[in-house]
């Protein structure tokens, strides 16, 4: 925990100045006005908001008294009085909200089965939605988006669009790693007009939403969220953000504040020009870090080198002043010095850094200046001065050693072990100053908000800033995402950081009030009750792209509430969390998030995929969590546009939207499962979530989700997550779903959506197929089947353009020929007898003098001769058959294998494999086999990983 000195702090003398200095008179009359002002939470009248939270507060002590509230899941790590400190509760609590249910039942919606919940009053329309999927990078330039920032984040202009598809007004909307609560302001900012304007949308009279061509798209009104991290730094972002009643209120007090400040500890961060000789503030100071040669031992100064942090490079000769030797960034040495570290009280070593290049105003001009004497004493001076302030010294190895520690004690975190280090002794003089400044402010708003801004310019205050010359700023120039420390640091004063900051804060905080709910502990904890929530949008986090902990630990010290480490969503070696720690541990966040969303209710789940294994774990997770996916989409931010992923997609942003199956599916599925009922109870309640017609641009689209392979897969994933056998082959699969739906463009519509399809599809040229890349057998065939699709071809005409996709083909898989994959899926029309259906239908639309003949017209045999197409439902069941066999047959070889590795075979062969090992309850199979093929193939392919995943359950 924090150990924070205590002094008769010089902060103390600032507070006895009179705290009427702070207001402009307005404010306090206000303050006067609102301490008189009765007001109404969760059906209680309180006298004044004060009194509220008083009254809470008092209920969440007794809380805390209580050791097994203590014991929730990803409770933050803190005192009782540090977590009261932070909360305004029933709203926030800096550890896991007990006032949700309360706050849910006076402002949710309860979950009616039998209206399905009935929308926008209308009871006779049920709650009905399409998968969406809009651009999430939308809105980064947003002064609301940029008021505080974080390692990852949504902005919420993009989310808007989101909310407005899935919701209507006053519905509740959920975030379970919601970060800086972006979604929270989405959800509120639905209730916005102009914001809602700013999105490049219409509001109608009566609050439909409409996009530029005058669709509905949603309607207007906000929509009630709930916000939850298990960070506690993250959750005071979010109620900043979510909480506030009156932010122009908070900036002026902040100006105040600031003045305050310069008034007494000015000094710290003022200059003489060397010239005039008058006193001037300093921007900027650039300091650098201390290097000896290797080969002579003298000193190197960085600064000299011209080392840029941006690029990483040296600019300057890389020669040792001194012996002239060729020296790089890696030879050098870094120096270091031995102290007496009195908040600690031990002699230590630390790094050596000296000021080099001072950035100040004179008479309105920017100037620059090597530091002399004068500077030099000041910087004593706030030595000095620390000796009497306040600041956390917590050892950093609190956290479980996570990635950024990897190398403490050596390279560019030598010498740092506690927080304090992270600072020169003038920015931790000047931080703490201005963090005990609010202590004292008059509401719990103002202190949040002061906590709020302070935190988001923290790092410009550490040696994490790096001095960056051609930024056109030098605040908050930290590399995210790292707790990387640079060679040269740029250490700016409060004026030049917050001075702008305070004056945009007013159009930065949107004046919300209070009606969000915020809850700090792990999502598979919260006590949300079931059922109850509208709508949830995460963005998770993704694999081992950021370690949350350790990264929100620098400011959490200050908060003296840290976040719960075990609980943090990571792979991460040092903290012994590997992929299936993550996948179980997301597994459990999004159970969580199953249980509380009501029945036929979606989840939007984005996020960046770096890894495949990550995405696969992750939807891996949304399946054994008991949903449904209904579309995956990549968005492609340069195009700015949104396609159905059909293949692996590195480094994308991919849309997940995945339904809780509404309660009569389940209900059923529970006397259905494992018999051919289910399997078609399934696949209407499916077809029926999804679009039924997409267009971008005035083509149309293919809608993968809607094609026979995919809605195998899906009926199958929807058994095997329950433990339920599945009742068919993929041949009687296909069968049965071309007698019972209406097949269009290749993929299967209810009866009810087909008319719709037909009428639309008519108002298009086009439709655009699926971007398919081929790298296994398995989207070789799906390429095949479009290509023949399109023109059944010979094979001597495949094969050209067959060699030229088959390039990313994946190592371990075994190459099948073009002769094989044909032979097995497809047929070939022998020129004997009628042309088939599909040949005819192509002859005749291109070739002019083959119109209008006879099916089995000579010329028009002869040009369809040894051409492949796709076969009709009926006969490529009995290629499945055969298929199957043959599959079937060659995993048969793998099991029995003496082999210890498979190095390459057919992953469609292992699948079949599985499938049949599964209906067998033969689980010792899949996980023998499972074992033999290289760990990442397993990893990564989602169908793989469910049956290997599933056996390990069950085999115990
Ligand atoms: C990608 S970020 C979310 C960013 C957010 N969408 C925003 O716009 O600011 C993921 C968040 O998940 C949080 N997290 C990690 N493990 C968690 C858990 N078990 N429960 C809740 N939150 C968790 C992290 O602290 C982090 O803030």
């Amino acid at each position: 925990m924090a150990k924070h000195r205590s002094a008769g702090s010089p902060t103390e003398r600032l507070f006895a100045e009179d705290q009427k200095h702070l207001f402009e008179k307005s404010y306090e009359e206000r303050l006067h006005e609102e301490k008189n002002r009765p007001v109404e939470c969760l059906g209680m009248t309180f006298p004044n908001d004060e009194a509220r939270r008083e009254y809470f507060l008092e209920k969440l002590r007794e809380k805390l008294n209580d050791p097994e509230f203590r014991k929730i899941e990803g409770f933050p790590i803190g005192s009782d009085e540090d977590i009261l400190a932070l909360s305004d509760p029933p709203y926030y609590t800096a550890c896991p909200n007990p006032f949700i249910a309360d706050f849910i039942k006076h402002y949710g919606k309860p979950y009616l089965p039998a209206e399905a919940s009935a929308q926008a009053g209308d009871p006779s329309k049920p709650y009905s939605r399409e998968p969406f999927a809009a651009d999430v990078s939308e809105g980064k330039n947003d002064p609301i988006y940029n008021a505080h920032s974080y390692h990852t984040k949504v902005p919420h202009k993009a989310i808007m669009r989101y909310i407005l598809h899935y919701t209507e007004p006053g519905d509740v909307v959920f975030d379970g790693f919601c970060g800086t609560g972006m979604a929270g302001v989405a959800a509120q900012l639905c209730g916005d007009q102009s914001a809602i304007a700013d999105l490049g949308l219409g509001v109608k009279a009566d609050g439909t939403v409409v996009d530029s061509d005058g669709q509905a798209i949603g309607r207007s009104g906000a929509r009630t969220p709930i916000l939850n991290d298990l960070s506690p730094a993250a959750t005071l972002i979010a109620a900043g953000y979510n909480l506030t009643k009156a932010p122009a209120d908070f900036a002026v007090c902040a100006k105040a504040l600031l003045e305050n400040f310069n008034k007494e500890y000015g000094w710290l961060h003022m200059t003489r020009d060397a010239k005039s000789g008058d006193s001037c503030p300093i921007s900027f100071t650039v300091w650098s870090e201390i290097f000896t040669c290797p080969h002579c031992s003298g000193e190197i100064d960085f600064w000299g080198m011209a080392y840029d942090e941006e690029s990483g490079t040296i600019a300057g000769e890389a020669k040792c002043p001194h012996c002239s030797a060729e020296v790089s960034k890696r030879d050098l040495v870094r120096k270091t010095t031995t102290y007496f570290d009195k908040a600690v009280g031990a002699k230590r070593h630390r790094q050596v850094l000296r000021p080099v290049e001072l950035h100040y105003e004179h008479r309105g001009a920017e100037k620059t200046k090597r530091p002399d004497d004068q500077d030099l004493a000041v910087l004593q001076k706030a030595e000095k001065l620390l000796e009497s302030v306040k600041y956390p010294t917590d050892l950093v190895m609190f956290v479980p050693e996570g990635q950024e520690w990897g190398d403490l004690f050596r390279g560019y975190h030598e010498g740092i072990s506690r927080v304090h280090d992270f600072y020169l002794p003038r920015q931790l003089a000047t931080f703490s100053l201005l963090w005990s400044l609010g202590e004292n402010l008059p509401t719990a708003e103002l202190r949040r908000l002061w906590r709020f801004t302070l935190q988001g310019i923290a790092v410009s205050f550490t040696r994490r800033n790096r001095f960056l010359k051609n930024a056109y700023s030098q605040v908050n120039r930290a590399l995210s995402g790292t707790l990387y420390i640079g060679s040269t640091v740029s250490e700016p004063s409060p004026s030049y950081v917050l001075g702008g900051k305070i004056k945009r804060f007013h159009g930065a905080i949107p004046p919300f009030g209070l009606r969000t709910s915020v809850n700090t502990g792990s999502l598979a904890g919260i006590g949300v009750p079931p059922e109850t929530i509208d709508y949830v949008f995460i963005d998770p986090p993704f694999g081992d792209n950021l370690p949350y902990a350790e990264l929100n630990f620098l400011w959490e010290a200050w908060l003296r509430v840290f976040t719960n480490a075990k609980q943090d969503v990571v792979v991460n070696g040092k903290q012994e969390k590997d992929l299936s720690s993550y996948t179980e541990m997301m597994v459990a966040c999004l159970k969580r998030v199953y249980r509380v969303l009501k029945p036929g209710r979606w989840v939007t789940v984005e996020f960046h995929n770096s890894k495949n294994a990550v995405w696969t774990a992750i939807q891996e997770a949304l399946g054994r969590a008991g949903f449904i996916i209904g579309d995956v989409s990549v968005l492609d931010k340069g195009m700015k546009t949104k396609k159905q992923l059909h293949a692996k997609a590195v480094d994308k942003d991919l849309v997940i939207s995945a339904y809780k199956p509404n309660g009569g599916l389940e209900k059923r599925f529970e006397l259905e499962a494992g018999t051919e009922d289910g399997v078609w109870d399934f696949i209407r309640t499916h077809l029926r979530q999804l679009p039924v017609f997409i267009t971008k641009s005035g083509i149309g689209q293919v809608i993968a989700e809607r094609q026979h392979v995919l809605l195998f897969d899906r009926m199958v994933a929807f058994h095997v997550q329950r433990g339920v056998t599945v009742p068919l082959s993929a041949a009687d699969f296909y069968a049965g779903l071309a007698q019972r739906f209406s097949e269009r463009d290749g993929m299967y519509f209810l009866t009810e959506q087909v008319a719709e399809y037909d009428k639309k599809r008519l108002t298009v040229k086009e439709l655009l197929e699926l971007q398919l890349f081929v790298t296994d057998e398995s989207s070789a065939i799906q390429w095949l089947r479009q290509q023949l699709l399109r023109k059944p071809q010979t094979a001597g005409e495949l094969k050209p353009q067959f060699m030229q996709e088959i390039g990313g083909w994946q190592k371990a898989e075994r190459l099948l020929e073009l002769d094989e994959l044909l032979e097995q899926n497809f047929l070939c029309y022998d020129g004997k007898g009628e042309v088939p259906n599909q040949i005819h239908s192509y002859l005749s639309t291109n070739f002019k003098e083959l119109r209008k003949l006879a099916k089995d017209d000579e010329s028009l045999r002869a040009k369809g001769k040894d051409r492949w197409y796709v076969p009709d439902p009926n006969k490529a069941g009995d290629l499945e058959k055969l298929r199957e066999r043959s599959l079937l047959k060659e995993f048969e070889d793998y099991r029995t294998s003496s082999q210890k590795r498979l190095k390459v075979f057919r992953l469609e062969a292992v699948r079949a494999g599985f499938k049949m090992a599964w209906q067998e309850r033969d689980y010792a199979t899949i996980i023998t086999v499972a074992r033999k093929i290289p760990e990442n193939v397993l990893q990564e392919d989602p169908k793989l990983l469910m049956w290997y995943d599933q056996a390990l359950t069950r085999s115990g």
